[in-house]
């Protein structure tokens, strides 16, 4: 065969991914498992560049050069390990199949380890950009091995999103890193988008001001520190007007949020490596609330808290924004970084940040400071301690507390804004309640106690004399 690289699954994002390839001069051979989907693609956009339709998986097989490399864009789940199979029994040692879906890490890690078992190679590959980005460059998460990357990341590289120059993909690590990675840029695209969220309806419940003059203030945000997609989109989505009610779009869509797992399986994972992602999981919390419309219906109420709203709630809402997403980010990276300690991945995470600068929903000019900060110290323990965001957090945190006050005192709920700063005082307190914690432990289960002036574990005998023991 031929053709450099494959796509099997034609739906928009396979399409737009396959388009992009050709687009980059490529010769893509394209597999759709009903052969109309394959056609209408070569119809449309053939002239765009060098197709080769299959209409079987042996012809896609065959239609590529050696080591074949065929991107998969089908449904995560039991789709994706069909097609799996078919590929890997026609395909022969050191071929490779990549994984473009919103895969489970875990399962990329179990298809990886199988596949490797049959000399082939299995990439696990998070792409974000939605299919705009599919089309005009998305980021790219490649995990899986060291040398399937020294074929698959020139190509990959060549069509990702490019910032100053540089492409928005890197090798994140071996077998499901790439995918975990992907995981926790959802994760942190939830928390992102739910203060946003809250910062729109404290500017509307609070501030009383209507969407359209919400979305100046977000175009007016979308500069500086706050200069990201999801700002910029934020202005676009609150300013569009409804064509058939002439209402603000915002109202008169549904306020139940839906979701499709990636969010939830970054909250799962942060349980279990022991990482705090508050941020995360009130984002997906505060998702699922907005679902239980029983329980929403049975309590709805006009009765409103009067509250006295401070002159500077816009500028305060937009510092408040800003250290929660800050907060959310330190969160996320932090789980990035128990992740590879925890599966040996060696993740670099100014890598990261610096593939996450463009291409992806989270793209932020924000990036590059994170990029920065890992560049300076690799081990940083948080980025709340990175010199530039622990100032940029303590310019913020009086406008943060006004914020979360006058918001609890006009019952508009930022679960976003409270947790994040709940979690960042946490941090810095000195001393947190968790010792009386550990002496009501200690007092029902005898779970014993460390003691802050000597080693060693200890015990007190509650219900005899309290004197008290070594454990
Ligand atoms: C991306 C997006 C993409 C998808 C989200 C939506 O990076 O391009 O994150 O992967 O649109 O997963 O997720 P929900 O449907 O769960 O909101």
């Amino acid at each position: 065969g031929t053709a450099r690289i494959a796509v099997t699954g034609l739906a928009t994002m396979g399409s737009n991914l396959a388009r992009n390839l050709a687009r980059h001069g490529y010769k893509v051979a394209v597999h759709n498992r009903s052969f109309a989907r394959t056609k209408a693609l070569i119809e449309q956009y053939g002239h765009e560049g060098d197709f080769v339709p299959a209409e079987t998986t042996a012809e896609l097989v065959a239609s590529l050069q050696r080591p074949r490399q065929v991107i998969i864009m089908v449904k995560a789940g039991g789709p994706t390990d069909a097609v799996i199979d078919e590929l890997a029994d026609a395909m022969e040692p050191g071929d490779m199949i990549i994984d473009g879906g919103n895969a489970h890490f875990a399962d990329t890690r179990r298809r990886e380890a199988a596949l490797k078992e049959r000399g082939l190679h299995f990439v696990g590959a998070g792409i974000s950009g939605g299919e705009e980005g599919a089309l005009n460059g998305p980021s790219i998460m490649p995990g899986g091995s060291p040398e399937s990357y020294k074929h698959l990341g020139p190509v990959l590289e060549d069509i990702a999103a490019k910032v100053d120059g540089e492409p928005c993909c890197v090798h994140v690590g071996p077998d499901g890193a790439g995918h975990f990675v992907k995981m926790v840029h959802n994760g942190i695209e939830y928390a992102d988008m739910q203060l946003i969220a809250e910062s729109y309806d404290l500017l509307r419940r609070a501030g009383g001001l209507e969407p359209a003059a919400i979305a100046d203030v977000f175009r007016t945000w979308n500069s500086g520190d706050l200069e990201s997609y999801l700002v910029e989109i934020t202005a676009e989505v609150l300013g569009h007007v409804d064509a058939e009610t002439g209402k603000p779009f915002v109202d008169i869509i549904t306020d139940q949020a839906e979701q499709k797992g990636t969010g939830r399986w970054t909250v799962q994972e942060a349980l279990e490596l022991g990482i705090p992602v508050t941020g995360i999981a009130e984002a997906v919390f505060a998702r699922s609330l907005s679902a239980r419309v029983d329980q929403r219906s049975a309590l709805q109420s006009t009765s409103d808290a009067s509250v006295q709203v401070p002159d500077t709630l816009v500028d305060d809402v937009r510092s408040a924004l800003y250290a929660s997403k800050v907060v959310a980010y330190a969160q996320g990276f932090d789980q990035m970084r128990a992740a590879s300690e925890q599966y040996d991945w060696d993740i670099d995470l100014g890598a990261m940040a610096t593939i996450w600068r463009g291409g992806c929903i989270i793209r932020a000019v924000f990036l590059n400071r994170i990029r920065e900060a890992y560049e300076k110290a690799p081990d940083l323990p948080s980025l709340l301690v990175d010199d530039y965001f622990r100032s940029a957090v303590e310019n913020a945190v009086d406008a943060w507390r006004r914020v979360v006050t006058t918001a609890v005192q006009a019952g508009v709920p930022v679960p976003g804004f409270s947790s994040a700063l709940a979690y960042y005082d946490a941090l810095r307190s000195e001393r947190l309640p968790a010792a009386l914690i550990q002496g009501l432990r200690d007092f029902f289960g005898a779970h014993t106690y460390r003691r802050v002036d000597k080693d060693g574990s200890f015990h007190t005998l509650w219900s005899g004399d309290r004197n008290e023991i070594d454990a």
